[in-house]
């Protein structure tokens, strides 16, 4: 049985007096959420002091990238043993944010996935389409290619150490989710084209569900037998909005 797993994503949000503030309140009701594993991933520069603002609470901490290289030259970039140091379990890579407005390539994302493994952390690897792409009718092809290229990489078991988060692009920060038919439509396709590789990995891989997920139809998409969680936006700089989606699992 797939636990739940509740990740928030804070992208480019807070500062150090709304983090304190975010952090007592998930803090509080976390004793609540007894179905669902809670995470949260804050920008690179709050992850110490939202390590300490935990504490031994049960909330994982994440960050929103990764390089894909060991240590040196490479300027503004976070290493994998750096993440380690304050306890990162695991890292968002391939964000459609950093595709599209970032140039991150495919190739670019399956190294930041294969660097991830190699220091222990746990990847939550994002795939989803364009609305023009869903349009096109490609969203399966789209989605394919994107785990193709870390499979290629680093082969069909480094799925077992992963999560995944399917965020169609079009549902993302625009309060347009996807129905829970249509998201599990698309997550049993990934778990198909999993199994059809190796059943085991994909009996046991994590695929999350991300895009304009909130307290309100969180309860609807994660009773979907292939949804197995949710990456969370928007929703997860509220305390209360955040642990009411935990507390839905
Ligand atoms: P929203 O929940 O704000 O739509 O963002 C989803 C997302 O991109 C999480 O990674």
């Amino acid at each position: 049985m797939r636990r739940t797993l509740i990740a928030g994503n804070w992208k480019m949000n807070g500062s150090l007096a709304s983090i304190e503030a975010l952090i007592a309140g998930i803090k509080t009701g976390l004793s609540e959420v007894d179905k669902a594993d809670m995470a949260v991933c804050p920008p690179f520069v709050y992850i110490p002091r939202v390590r300490e603002l935990i504490g031994d609470a049960p909330l994982a901490l994440g960050s929103q990238n990764i390089c894909d290289q060991a240590s040196g030259a490479y300027t503004g970039e976070i290493s994998g043993a750096m993440l380690q140091e304050f306890g990162c379990r695991y890292a968002i890579i391939g964000h459609s944010e950093r595709r599209s407005l970032y140039g991150e390539t495919d190739a670019l994302i399956a190294a930041r996935f294969a660097m991830a493994l190699e220091t222990g952390i746990t990847p939550i690897l994002c795939v989803g389409e364009t609305l023009e792409q869903r349009e096109a009718d490609v969203t399966e092809q789209v989605v394919g290619e994107q785990l193709d290229a870390v499979i290629e990489r680093s082969g069909i078991e480094s799925i077992g150490q992963c999560v995944i988060a399917y965020e169609p692009v079009w549902a993302i920060g625009t309060g347009k989710t996807a129905s829970p038919e249509q998201a599990q439509a698309v997550h049993a396709f990934i778990r198909g084209k999993l199994a059809a590789q190796h059943a085991e990995v994909a009996e046991k891989v994590q695929i999350l569900y991300g895009g304009s997920m909130n307290a309100g139809n969180a309860a609807e998409l994660l009773s979907q037998p292939d949804i197995d969680g949710g990456l969370i936006g928007g929703a997860s700089l509220k305390a209360d909005d955040f642990l009411a989606i935990g507390k839905s699992a």
